[in-house]
């Protein structure tokens, strides 16, 4: 294990930085290049559906000071083209494949079809994307969740981890932890967007963004809060073997350092990675190694998980 070094599932991870499913990972082309950037820990796809989607009519992205709106509606190029670049690509770094379910009889089918694939890495399944109209976020209700990954698991034995939406009430906390910690899981993802915000423009008088009334997800470093509160809550409450990947609010190597503090195994860039592009991998990596060398940790797992007490 390096500096910066992380393990899901048994799958080793030599960095600690991957981008937030979503962003600049929709084509092979974006995807190449988080895969050919050494301060990438490992690229995630955009959430696949069975079918591809052009997404929800624009704008659907608005960002803002310190903060960012989405109503995408999950654009994809359909499961298959994300199935292949993950069993093809030539790079030996790990990559986790993100589908999104539309339903539990698509979500079934998605992951026969990866079980029966040559792709043996981490697949992650987001329950939590706010923006598909008329579909609510599944990870709310519990127990959907639980029937969702019961049937998954009886059939999937590859790495599992689950993208979930922001909770804001301890005893949900208590109550998502429980059912999630009756599966293999090999991480959770949190937080998706805080769904369903509103941002208005009082010139025009009208929502920024378009879908949903002007309804969208919120992300970007106004989040880090709720995002920190989150791994934290998650890391005091999972079982050991269920990982975190800690995304939300960050914009500096300070908030990378929090996330891991918190309980985070590997920290991904969101708003703040389409605002400054891929260079930010970077400068947040050489950051947090100055932040390291300053407190005397030689590695990640010097702090991982401390948060002491006040
Ligand atoms: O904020 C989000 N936007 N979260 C998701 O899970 C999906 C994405 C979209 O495409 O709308």
């Amino acid at each position: 294990t390096g500096k910066l070094s992380a393990n899901i599932a048994g799958v080793d991870f030599n960095g600690v930085l991957i981008n937030a499913s979503g962003v600049h990972c929709q084509t092979e082309k974006e995807l190449d290049e988080l895969l050919n950037d050494d301060a990438v820990a490992a690229p995630v796809t955009k959430s696949a559906t069975l079918n591809s989607r052009d997404g929800n009519p624009k704008p659907s992205y608005f960002e803002f000071e310190n903060g960012s709106i989405n109503s995408m509606g999950l654009p994809n190029n359909g499961f298959e083209y994300y199935l292949k670049y993950v069993e093809t690509h030539k790079n030996n770094k790990p990559i986790i494949l993100s589908i999104a379910s539309l339903s539990k009889s698509e979500c079934v089918k998605l992951l026969k079809k990866v079980q029966d694939s040559n792709f043996n890495g981490i697949t992650e399944l987001n329950l939590s994307c706010p923006n598909v109209i008329g579909k609510p976020q599944v990870a709310y209700d519990f127990a959907a969740t639980d029937e969702i990954l019961n049937e998954v698991f009886s059939f999937f034995k590859k790495p599992l981890g689950i993208k979930l939406p922001p909770y804001f009430d301890l005893t949900h906390f208590d109550q998502i932890a429980q059912v999630l910690n009756k599966y293999p899981l090999s991480h959770v993802n949190s937080v998706n967007s805080i769904g369903n915000g509103l941002l208005v423009d009082i010139d025009t008088e009208a929502p920024v963004i378009k879908p949903k009334g002007g309804f969208g997800g919120l992300g970007g470093h106004n989040i880090l809060p709720t995002a920190l509160a989150n791994v934290r809550a998650f890391r005091l409450r999972l079982n050991d073997s269920i990982k975190i990947i800690g995304t939300g609010g960050v914009k500096t190597p300070e908030d990378v350092f929090a996330h891991i503090l918190c309980g985070a195994d590997l920290v991904s860039i969101g708003t703040e990675l389409n605002k400054r592009g891929i260079g930010i991998f970077r400068e947040l990596n050489n950051g947090l190694l100055d932040i390291m060398k300053n407190k005397g940790y030689s590695s990640v797992e010097d702090f991982r998980s401390a948060l002491k007490e006040s």
